[in-house]
C-alpha cells in the first residue's frame, strides 16, 4: 500500500511559511489570516501561492490531558485550528502546520512521537493540507531511526484518507537519497537565514539533483525576501537571486516573508510567471550544474543542537545563555575553590571541554561563501527548451560565460540554432544562439558584485 498521497505534491509546493515573518512572538490566527489576506490581494495567491503553512508555536507546551496525548492549540490560536483552516479554505487557500517527530517541537512545544495517529488524525479533522514534520528533540537522531520516525507519520496520515502534503523537516543531504516514498519534499540543509545559507544549502542540492524527481523535492529551506521586518533576509539583488535559484532547482518556493511586508520588488521578484513556470514544468526535473569555478563540496550532516543550523535569533539567544552559564560557574568557582583541590581540577576539565566543543561546533558549521561562478542547467518540457540560471556568489561584478561543454551539458545540441529569452526582463535576446562551431559557441551574462543571478530559456522557435 502506497501511503504518500500522489494527489497532492506533484510539482515544487507553492505558499506562506510563518517562521521567518513571525516566529513565536508574532504567530496567531489574526496574524496568519492577515498574511492570507495579503496574499491574495498582492497577487501572490493568484501566482500559485496557495498554502499557508503555521510553523511552530501554535499550540501548547503540554498536551491534552487525555486518554489519547491529543495536541492542543495555544492561546494565539483561540478558536482552534479548525476554524484557521476552515478561514483558509474559505479564501480558497491552503492550510499547513507543523508538528515534530519528537518529544518537543524546537522551539519546546509538545511533539508527536508515539502519538502518531492520534496527531494525524486531528491534523486530518482540522482540514490541514500540508504538514512539516521536524527533527527537534528525537532520540532516533541517525537515519535508520529518523526514517522510521518520519514512517509513522506518513503511514498515520495517508490511513486518515486526507491528501496531505508531507513534508519532511531534518535538515540533512541524506533525506533525498534513503526513501524515495518518505515524503513530497525533504530539507537537505540548515535553516537558510542569510546569503551564506543560500550558497551551502545550493552547493548540498548540487549533488541531490539526481533524487529528485515529480512528488519528491528537495526542500533548501524558504526564500528570504528583502524586507528587513522579517527575522532574516537579503539584499534586494541577493532576494531575486535565490528566487532564480529556487526556480531552476525546483525547489519548493516558500516565502519566508510576510506577504504584507512584501516591496513592490520583491513582489515583482516572487510574481514572475516566467520563472515560476521553470519551477513548476511539469517534467519536474531539478537543475544541474553544468558549469562552475567553485572548490569542491563535501557535504556536512547537520543536527538540530548545531548552533548554526538554528535560525541567526535563536544562535544568539543561545550563545547568550552558555555566556551566562559561562560567568556563573566562573563566580560559583570560588566557592568550589574551597573544596579539596582535585574536585576544582575536574570542574574546570569539564567546563573547559564543554566550552571548546561549542566553540568547535560553531566554527565547523560557520556558512561558508566563496567568490566563485556557476551555470545551472534545467531540461524543461516538449518545445520549451532548456533553462540556464548563471550565477556570481561573491566578490566583484563579473562575466560568466557558458562554452561549448557547458551548453553540451545543458543538451543543446551542436548544428542548431537557438533563441535566447531573458527570464528576468521578460525579453528575447536580438542575437540567436548558434551552436555550430565549437570554439565559438557559448552564451554569456554579466553579473553584479556580491551575489547576482540571471536566468534564460534557450529553446527552438
Ligand atoms: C527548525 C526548522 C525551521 C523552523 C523551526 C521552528 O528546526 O528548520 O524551519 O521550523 O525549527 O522551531
Amino acid at each position: 500500500m502506497v501511503l504518500l498521497s500522489s494527489a497532492v505534491g506533484q510539482l515544487p509546493a507553492m505558499g506562506f511559511n510563518t517562521w521567518n515573518a513571525f516566529r513565536c512572538d508574532n504567530v496567531s490566527s489574526a496574524s496568519v489570516l492577515g498574511a492570507a489576506d495579503a496574499l491574495i490581494e498582492s497577487g501572490l495567491a493568484r501566482a500559485g501561492y496557495r498554502y499557508v503553512n503555521v510553523d511552530d508555536c501554535w499550540s501548547s507546551l503540554a498536551l491534552a490531558d487525555d486518554m489519547e496525548g491529543s495536541l492542543v492549540a495555544a492561546d494565539n490560536f483561540p478558536e482552534g485550528m479548525a476554524y484557521v483552516g476552515e478561514e483558509l479554505h474559505r479564501r480558497d487557500l491552503l492550510f499547513g502546520l507543523y508538528a515534530d517527530r519528537g518529544f518537543r517541537t524546537c522551539a519546546g512545544r509538545a511533539g508527536s512521537r508515539g502519538r502518531e495517529k492520534r496527531h494525524a488524525q486531528q491534523f486530518a479533522e482540522w482540514g490541514v493540507d500540508y504538514l512539516k514534520y521536524d527533527s527537534c528533540y528525537a532520540p532516533n537522531f541517525f537515519r535508520k531511526g529518523a526514517i522510521k520516525d518520519y514512517k509513522r507519520m506518513r503511514n498515520a496520515l495517508g490511513k486518515t484518507g486526507r491528501d496531505v502534503l508531507f513534508s519532511a523537516c531534518g535538515w540533512n543531504w541524506w533525506y533525498a537519497v534513503v526513501e524515495p516514498k518518505l515524503a513530497h519534499s525533504a530539507r537537505i540543509a540548515a535553516d537558510c537565514d542569510e546569503w551564506a545559507n543560500v550558497y551551502e544549502a545550493s552547493r548540498t542540492n548540487e549533488v541531490l539533483g539526481a533524487f529528485a524527481r515529480r512528488g519528491k523535492f528537495n526542500d533548501p529551506d524558504m526564500l528570504l525576501g528583502s524586507s528587513p521586518r522579517a527575522a532574516a533576509y537579503l539584499s534586494p539583488q541577493r532576494s531575486r537571486a535565490q528566487f532564480a535559484l529556487w526556480g531552476i532547482m525546483t525547489a519548493p518556493l516558500l516565502l519566508g516573508v510576510n506577504p504584507y511586508d512584501l516591496s513592490q520588488y520583491d513582489i515583482e521578484t516572487y510574481t514572475n510567471e516566467e520563472i515560476i513556470a521553470v519551477n513548476q514544468d511539469p517534467v519536474a526535473r531539478q537543475g544541474v550544474v553544468v558549469f562552475s569555478t567553485c572548490p569542491d563540496w563535501k557535504l556536512k550532516d547537520y543536527w538540530w543542537c548545531s548552533p548554526w543550523s538554528m535560525p541567526a535569533d535563536v544562535r544568539r539567544d543561545w550563545t547568550k545563555m552558555l555566556l551566562t552559564l559561562a560567568a556563573i560557574c566562573l563566580l560559583s568557582r570560588s566557592l568550589i575553590a574551597r573544596r579539596p583541590r582535585l574536585r576544582v581540577r575536574s570542574v574546570s576539565f569539564v567546563l573547559f571541554s564543554i566550552f571548546a566543543g561549542y566553540a568547535g561546533v560553531l566554527q565547523y558549521y560557520k556558512p561558508t561563501l566563496h567568490a566563485c561562478t556557476q551555470v545551472w542547467a534545467k531540461p524543461l518540457s516538449e518545445d520549451r527548451g532548456v533553462a540556464l540560471l548563471f550565477v556570481s556568489w561573491d566578490g566583484p561584478s563579473t562575466n560568466v560565460t557558458c562554452d561549448f561543454d557547458c551548453l553540451y551539458h545543458a543538451g543543446l545540441s551542436l548544428g542548431e540554432s537557438y533563441s535566447v529569452r531573458d527570464l528576468q526582463n521578460h525579453v528575447d535576446l536580438d542575437a540567436p544562439l548558434d551552436i555550430f562551431d565549437k570554439t565559438y559557441s557559448s552564451l554569456s551574462a554579466s553579473l553584479s558584485a556580491d551575489g547576482d543571478a540571471k536566468m534564460f530559456r534557450v529553446f527552438q522557435p
